[in-house]
Formats: C-alpha cells, sequence, structure tokens
C-alpha cells in the first residue's frame, strides 16, 4: 500500500517534471534538480541577486517548518496579534481580483455570488487568527498595490509573485504557495506552435495588465504583439477564439481551465525566477508583515494550507469569474 502510494507520488513528480519547456535561450536544461511541486521548498537558500548599488531587498521565501514547535508559535502569532492595526476597526479588509481561479474567484452559491479560493480562505484564517471581520474587495489587479499604500485595505492578495519592484513598492509575506508558469495554446495550433521560436512578429499573445505573465511576454517573445487584458477569462476568451496565438498563465490557473475546456492546451512550461505566492502588505506596515508570517507558517505548517488549495482547487470548475 505504502509504496503505492509512493510510487504513484513519484509518478506525479515526474509527469510534472517532464511538461516541456518551452524553448529559448532562458529555458532551463531538463534535468531533475528542480522538480516544480506545490510544496514550499522550505531549505531553498534565496536566490543570489545580481550586482548592484540598490538596497537590497530580502526576497521572500517559504517558511522555515523544520522541528517548529508549533505551541510557540500560537502564543507568538498572539502576541503579535496585539499589535496589528487594521483599515477598519474590527475588520481585515484584503484587495483581490477574482478572476483566478483557484486562488480566487467568484461561484454561484444557493443564487448569491461569493468569492472563494485559496487566497480567499488563507485571508479569513488571518482575520480568524486576529479574532475580526473578514472583508474582500474584488478590484482590478494592477489597482490592489496602490490601494494598499493608499491605505483602503490591509492586504493584497491575488497570487502576487514576489519580484523586486513589487518588493520595492511594498512588504510582501513569506510564500504560502509555490508553483510555476505556463504557456497555453489552441489544441487545434498544435504541431504549429512548438514553443517561443513559433510566436514571432505578426503572432500577438495574451497576458493579464500588470502582471509578471506580461513580462514574461515581453521577456521570451519580444516580437509578439503583447494583448494585456484586465482578467484572466477574457484572455482565455481570446485565446479559445484565435483572437492571440498563445496566453501565459499560472500553471494552477491554467491546469484548472484544462478540466472545462478542451479546446486549449498546456503547450510548455515558461522559466521564472520569483517563484511562488505571497501576501502584499503596506510598505513598513511591520506589525501586520510579522503577523501574517506567523500565520502563513501556521498554516504551511499544519497542513491546513494544502488543504485550502485543494479545496479551493474542487471548487474551481464552478467558478463564473
Ligand atoms: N502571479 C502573477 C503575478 O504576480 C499573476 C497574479 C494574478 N492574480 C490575479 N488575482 N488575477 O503577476
Amino acid at each position: 500500500m505504502k509504496q503505492k502510494k509512493l510510487f504513484s507520488g513519484l509518478l506525479a513528480l515526474l509527469m510534472i517534471v517532464s511538461l516541456a519547456a518551452c524553448g529559448g535561450k532562458d529555458a532551463p536544461a531538463p534535468s531533475s534538480s528542480t522538480p516544480e511541486t506545490s510544496a514550499p521548498a522550505a531549505s531553498d537558500p534565496p536566490s543570489s541577486q545580481p550586482e548592484s548599488n540598490a538596497p537590497t531587498v530580502e526576497v521572500p521565501t517559504a517558511p522555515d517548518i523544520e522541528g517548529l514547535d508549533m505551541a510557540a508559535l500560537d502564543a507568538e502569532i498572539k502576541e503579535l496579534a496585539a499589535k496589528v492595526k487594521t483599515v477598519t476597526d474590527g475588520k481585515l479588509t484584503i484587495g483581490t481580483s477574482a478572476d483566478f481561479a483557484p486562488y480566487e474567484f467568484h461561484i454561484m452559491e444557493n443564487g448569491v455570488d461569493k468569492i472563494v479560493g485559496f487566497d480567499v480562505a488563507l485571508g479569513q484564517a488571518i482575520a480568524d487568527e486576529l479574532g475580526v471581520a473578514f472583508e474582500v474587495k474584488d478590484i482590478s489587479f494592477d489597482s490592489i498595490l496602490m490601494e494598499l499604500n493608499s491605505g483602503t485595505i490591509d492586504l493584497g492578495l491575488a497570487g502576487f509573485s514576489p519580484t523586486p519592484e513589487r518588493l520595492e513598492a511594498v512588504d510582501m509575506s513569506l510564500l504560502y504557495y509555490t508553483g510555476g508558469q505556463s504557456l497555453m495554446i489552441k489544441k487545434s495550433d498544435e504541431g504549429k506552435i512548438t514553443g517561443f521560436a513559433d510566436l514571432g512578429a505578426g503572432t500577438s499573445v495574451g497576458a493579464q495588465t500588470g502582471s509578471i505573465q506580461a513580462d514574461l511576454a515581453k521577456e521570451h517573445t519580444p516580437e509578439a504583439n503583447l494583448v494585456a487584458l484586465q482578467t484572466v477569462p477574457s484572455i482565455i476568451m481570446d485565446l479559445k477564439t484565435g483572437k492571440i496565438d498563445a496566453a501565459y498563465i499560472e500553471t494552477v490557473v491554467a491546469e484548472g481551465y484544462l478540466a472545462t475546456q478542451d479546446d486549449i492546451m498546456i503547450l510548455c512550461e515558461v522559466p521564472f525566477d520569483s517563484e511562488g505566492s505571497s501576501a502584499a502588505v503596506k510598505k513598513g506596515n511591520e506589525d501586520l508583515l510579522n503577523f501574517v508570517n506567523a500565520v502563513i507558517t501556521k498554516v504551511v505548517a499544519n497542513g491546513t494550507m494544502a488543504q485550502l488549495v485543494e479545496d479551493a482547487n474542487a471548487l474551481s470548475s464552478q467558478s463564473i469569474s
């Protein structure tokens, strides 16, 4: 029994690793040294930064959960919670862009429109630990960090990759999820589009406005026309109707679409060095950052986070976003 489990785990790992690279100079050589998994790699050394005189901002890593004393962590969470001040008293307000299943998306529940997803569930867990009410503000992805710094929301929880540029503008938490980036095409283009090289002048690619996927598009397919859209579902729609030739989409999000759409596919894996998702807090809000980091450490360590991801994945086919 145990062996069978181990074997299927290995098989799953192999399947993930075998997702083809998209080609181009930046594609990593196929090797088993850096398998993509959704479990944050706690032992990853912080990635070395290029030489520069700019002040070095610390790049978020996954929480260090080895030998963690859960009782001590709970006590710490209580202590840190006492220092947290929210934008509105008695309430934690998060900003998100609910177009991104399984992270955040709309479903209809008993005739009522509801925003769900593992970011939303994580936000709820943070509010619960803080002992306050919880509110989700659904705003456009590219305005979340501005709202954060202007003080209308407490947390940005929207599958944010902690890039060096964002780390200059806001503070970002430890990673609560690790995943990869994919290039999607129409199934009918399989064989015709085989990687970045086939997306040159005269082709067009889609990505969400203000996202790292838009940067990846500029980096890997600079000749292609970049169609930047506000929401991921509209990018998928453009791909399906042939308005664009390919789309840069977060892998777990892309996989969600595969469950319901049979005319599109993941072509290959897009290399990216700021892997993982972080919560964003207003620059300098150390009290909230420390508290959020402690809660993230707890939910990653006790398996809650993995469960929230699983629940969100199961719900994502009901997405009406
Ligand atoms: N991880 C990507 C980024 O940080 C995309 C996030 C998009 N999130 C969303 N809720 N639509 O740019």
